[in-house]
């Protein structure tokens, strides 16, 4: 098996760096790991304009290491007032946003300026099928007659379906599948793509509710039932040029974290370039003369022209089966938030060449 490795530097294709104080501290994590991110907009003011993607773009810019070549790929929150124009003009010429991102109203972080009827938004679909602009979905539609673990499971019939019907040319990312169903309905879908987080490929519901609630454990949608993660690990190390590495990191200061009503995301940055190496090599991917192809692919390559249309970059990172230490808490000014897997050791160290 290969234990030393380098491959193509990575992007996160699903990331969350919010504003003020939390995005001075956890820029520079995003930046000195990954080659760029697919920054998510739900800001408590959402980016639905592209001068807010365009100020918010120059904002992290100026919290990037002078040294790091670093590429933040802006996105637009949809709300049930968006316009096709207003869709337009941010991604044409001068671009500020590369794909747009919808929340369904009410379920998750700052999702309550998201959609309430989606097939209101028909014409900004078309116009982003026009456009060949990306459609991302956060796949659960909240409801009170289902039950939250189900949610991404119905949203297969209920709306990527249809979507994937009315819209056959309408590039669709799937954001952080967590369940066997939708990740073969990504597999056998045209023009539709996955993003998978590193938690739902290491840990499962039970892990997150058992021997004790586990709040870093906690992020929407919901960990599954273990078949779910053992079928999307298949999924994603069979080689599928149609998954990528989107880490859905989602950082909440501690106080709000650990509460009565605690909120849903994991800030996994510093450990899922680790998590991810883990679940290739725990999956026989490195034994393959494939196999560092494939994880490469996984994590730098795949969607990157055919969603967001970049060049791959030629930097590299190196990959080593060395003891990876996780700091237990990371203490900006007046924020402190904890890692995922806060004072573990991981088997796989990175390090950018
Ligand atoms: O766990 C999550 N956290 N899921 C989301 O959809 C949003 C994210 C956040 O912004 O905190
Ligand atoms: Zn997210």
């Amino acid at each position: 098996m290969k234990t030393e490795f380098d491959i193509i530097r990575w992007f996160d294709r699903h990331h969350h760096l919010r504003h003020r104080a939390m995005l001075e501290l956890v820029t520079p994590f995003l930046a000195k790991s990954s080659v760029g991110g697919v920054i998510m907009p739900n800001l408590g003011k959402p980016i639905t304009t592209a001068a807010l993607a365009k100020s918010y773009k120059q904002k992290i810019m100026k919290l990037v290491p002078k040294e790091m070549s670093f590429d933040p790929l802006m996105t637009c929150y949809l709300t049930d007032d968006i316009t096709p124009d207003e869709i337009e003009e941010g991604f044409t010429f001068p671009q500020q946003w590369v794909a747009a991102k919808l929340y369904f109203k009410g379920h998750t972080t700052n999702s309550h300026n998201g959609v309430s009827d989606w097939e209101k938004l028909y014409p900004v679909f078309e116009k982003m099928q026009d456009l060949g602009m990306p459609l991302l979905v956060h796949g659960e539609i909240p409801d009170e007659h289902h039950d939250i673990f189900d949610l991404e499971k119905i949203c297969v019939d209920n709306f990527y379906e249809i979507i994937r019907k009315d819209f056959p040319d309408l590039i669709i990312v799937a954001e952080h599948i967590t369940t066997r169903e939708l990740g073969m309905w990504v597999r056998e879908s045209v023009n539709t793509f996955g993003t998978v987080t590193p938690q739902h490929l290491v840990f499962n519901r039970t892990d997150l509710l058992s021997g004790g609630l586990k709040p870093d454990l906690y992020c929407l949608p919901i960990l599954k039932r273990d078949h779910h993660r053992i079928s999307l690990r298949k999924i994603i190390t069979s080689g599928n040029s149609s998954f990528g590495a989107g880490t859905d990191s989602a950082p909440h200061e501690s106080s709000q974290k650990y509460s009565s009503c605690g909120c849903a995301g994991c800030w996994n940055i510093i450990p899922a370039p680790s998590l991810y190496a883990q679940v290739f090599e725990e999956e026989g991917v490195f034994d393959r003369s494939d196999g560092i192809k494939v994880f490469e692919n996984f994590m730098s390559k795949n969607l990157m022209s055919e969603v967001y249309k970049q060049k791959i970059t030629s930097e590299t990172m190196r990959f080593e089966k060395k003891p990876f230490q996780i700091p237990k808490i990371i203490k900006g000014v007046s924020k402190i938030v904890v890692p995922l897997m806060a004072g573990e050791t991981l088997d796989w160290s990175y390090t950018l060449r």
